[in-house]
């Protein structure tokens, strides 16, 4: 199909006038039977000379993505009729001389339907079906009131688009208007499958024409039979080879000549039964010249965007009617045809920059700063990132450097108050390194000199005086209820110096202020109250003692609010040490038999109780033990 619109290009534009009469209608000045119809142009009855119809087809293959114009609509014309021969994604469009858009105007789709331009109503059909394979069109009745202009959005190779209008008759043949460019008419000359001009129409075109193959050897069968003798059929020539090139075919033809002088006679004087039947032979058999044969082109490589397609090219050579490939060697006289070009469905999405860079993110240093990148469609609309180049895809985000950071000290007012009501003191202020904002600064960079932030200040010299001082209180001496606390109170002498520690007769004339005073801390409520323990009763080997144990409110009146657990022992366990007999010097046993004195109770008689006094003294103190616990 491509090749045959390229090969059509090659011709040029022309404009016919139809003259062929519509098919029969009943009457169009009503009366039925008056065999009158409509011509073209409107009149009725009339031949078509009322006007010219001027039609033609746009089938430049294009390359360049955008508008195209296709053909030029004059003032005046009517029946407007701009269709493409087959659905595509190219869209036709329609603008004023004066450059008003009518239709698809600044890459703008409109919808099918009525658009008012040039004093008449185009009505833009887009099938949109998708079995459909229609493609654009758009009529008019007219007439146009100026000149306008046909213009195709190309995206995808061009199928070819038919315009015809009518416009009154001047001439009685047209020059077509529109761009030599692209435009043929179509045309009675036929063409072959790949578009080339078939033999006959090249031929009629080149001014070659082949003789009727045909001898005139058609004649009537009545002839007179005594003048057969006197004329002959012999052999005069041949027809005309069938081919120029490449084995024709030529035919033997036989003429009647009188016997004897064999001058021609007419056919007629010789007996048509006996004429030799005409023999075939070969001629023209040298081979004809190579041709570069072409190809249809194949698919585009891309849905999108500039692609690739191809074409096959093969060198051919005509023999005997049939068409042989040959080797390309023998084509080389004829300039080769790209066997690849390129190709554009349709305008890829692209990306856009919607916006500028925002500002950096931060006044110094590295930030980052932002811009819109979207995708845009052919026709302006925002979709999918995915649908353009993600390749290509501008950044949207970078970083900005903003220079290095300036640094500045910031400090505050001094303070009003200086430390020292009198002589030297100091006063001070807040200072700080902090990033400036204002690069043009004159302290740059916080460097090692600081600003002080103290300064001595002197609110005049102090007179030295004495002055009671006074340190913080002490702790209550009570945990609950009333009790007392005490502080330190000094006498001392203030100078330039500094402060001395001077005897309380020396700030005597002052008042001098409390070293103590009553605190009251919560009060106490119920507690308990107990006395000292008793004597032991045993002094060893464990006795008792007691103690009396109450619960006394805060005016010491007996209370239950004393807490029992805490209650202290009335009672409690003394001298658990074991006894130890005391050994006295004075007594003690002087014979190794006392144990014998003791049994024979003989500790009675002073003798025995001087010469074993331990033994009779422990057995004296058992048995007063043993009476007091009986
Ligand atoms: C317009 O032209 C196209 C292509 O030649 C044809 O198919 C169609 O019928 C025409 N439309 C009208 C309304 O004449
Ligand atoms: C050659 O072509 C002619 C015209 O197309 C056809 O009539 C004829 O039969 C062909 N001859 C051969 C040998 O194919």
């Amino acid at each position: 199909m491509l090749s045959v619109l390229a090969l059509l290009l090659l011709l040029g534009l022309h404009t016919r006038i139809l003259v062929k009469p519509w098919p029969q209608s009943p009457g169009c000045d009503e009366f039925l039977g008056s065999g009158k119809e409509m011509d073209k142009c409107g009149v009725c009855g009339g031949d078509n000379t009322a006007c010219k119809l001027v039609s033609g087809m746009f089938q430049h293959s294009l390359s360049k993505v955008g508008y195209h114009k296709i053909v030029e609509i004059p003032e005046g014309a009517t029946k407007i009729n701009v269709t493409e021969m087959v659905k595509s994604q190219n869209y036709l469009a329609l603008r004023s001389r004066a450059g008003r858009s009518i239709i698809n105007g600044n890459w703008a789709i409109d919808r099918p339907g009525k658009y008012e331009g040039g004093g008449t109503m185009f009505t833009y059909r887009r099938p949109n079906e998708i079995s459909s394979t229609a493609g654009e069109s758009f009529l008019a009745e007219g007439p146009t009131n100026e000149v306008l202009d046909v213009y195709m959005i190309y995206q995808q190779p061009n199928p070819g688009v038919h315009y015809e209008y009518i416009l009154p008759s001047e001439n009685s043949v047209l020059q077509g208007s529109a761009d030599d460019a692209g435009n043929t008419v179509t045309s009675e000359t036929g063409y072959d499958q790949y578009g080339r001009p078939s033999q006959e129409g090249y031929e009629q075109g080149g001014g070659h024409r082949y003789p009727p193959h045909t001898p005139d050897n058609q004649v009537p069968a009545a002839q007179p039979p005594r003048r057969q003798r006197e004329h002959n059929w012999k052999l005069i020539g041949t027809t005309d080879c069938s081919a120029s090139c490449g084995r024709g075919s030529r035919y033997t033809v036989f003429g009647c000549v009188h016997r004897i002088t064999h001058d021609r006679v007419s056919d007629t004087l010789c007996d048509s039964s006996t004429k030799p039947s005409a023999q075939e032979e070969p001629c023209n058999v040298q081979p004809c010249p190579a041709f570069w044969d072409i190809g249809e082109w194949s698919e585009c490589s891309k849905t999108c965007g500039l692609g690739m397609q191809h074409r096959q090219i093969l060198c051919r050579q005509v023999y005997a009617n049939r068409t042989l490939n040959v080797q390309s060697s023998r084509c080389r006289h004829l300039e080769r045809p790209e066997s690849s070009g390129t190709c554009q469905m349709k305008i890829c999405s692209e990306w856009q920059i919607r916006s500028e860079w925002s500002p950096c993110s931060v006044p110094c240093g590295v930030g980052q700063r932002s811009r819109e990148v979207r995708c845009v469609s052919n026709v302006g609309d925002f979709v999918e990132d995915e649908e353009c180049n993600m390749k290509l895809r501008p950044s949207d985000a970078e970083n900005c450097d903003m220079g290095p950071c300036a640094k500045s000290w910031f400090h505050t007012d001094w303070a009003n108050r200086c430390s020292a009501e009198c002589g030297m003191g100091v006063r001070s202020r807040s200072v700080v390194c902090l990033i400036n904002h204002i690069s043009s600064l004159p302290l740059e960079g916080c460097g090692s000199e600081r600003p002080p932030e103290v300064q001595a200040c002197n609110n005049g010299p102090c007179e030295s005086r004495t002055e009671w001082f006074t340190g913080p209180w002490g702790q209550c001496s009570a945990e609950c209820g009333t009790g007392s606390q005490q502080r330190a109170v000094v006498c001392l002498m203030k100078s330039d110096e500094g402060y001395n520690v001077m005897p309380p007769y020396e700030c005597s004339s002052l008042d001098k202020p409390l070293g103590q005073q009553s605190c009251h801390m919560k009060a106490c409520g119920a507690k308990w109250y107990y006395t000292s323990w008793s004597a032991c009763s045993k002094t060893c080997e464990g006795g008792f003692r007691v103690r009396e144990v109450r619960c006394l409110s805060d005016e010491m009146t007996p209370s239950e609010g004393c807490e029992e657990g805490l209650k202290p022992e009335e009672k409690e366990e003394c001298n658990t040490q074991p006894c130890v007999p005391q050994i006295d010097e004075n007594c003690r046993d002087k014979y190794f038999n006392c144990n014998v004195v003791v049994q024979a109770r003989l500790c009675v008689y002073n003798y025995y109780k001087m010469a074993c006094c331990a033994s009779c003294t422990r057995v004296a103190q058992r048995q007063s033990a043993s009476r007091s616990y009986r």
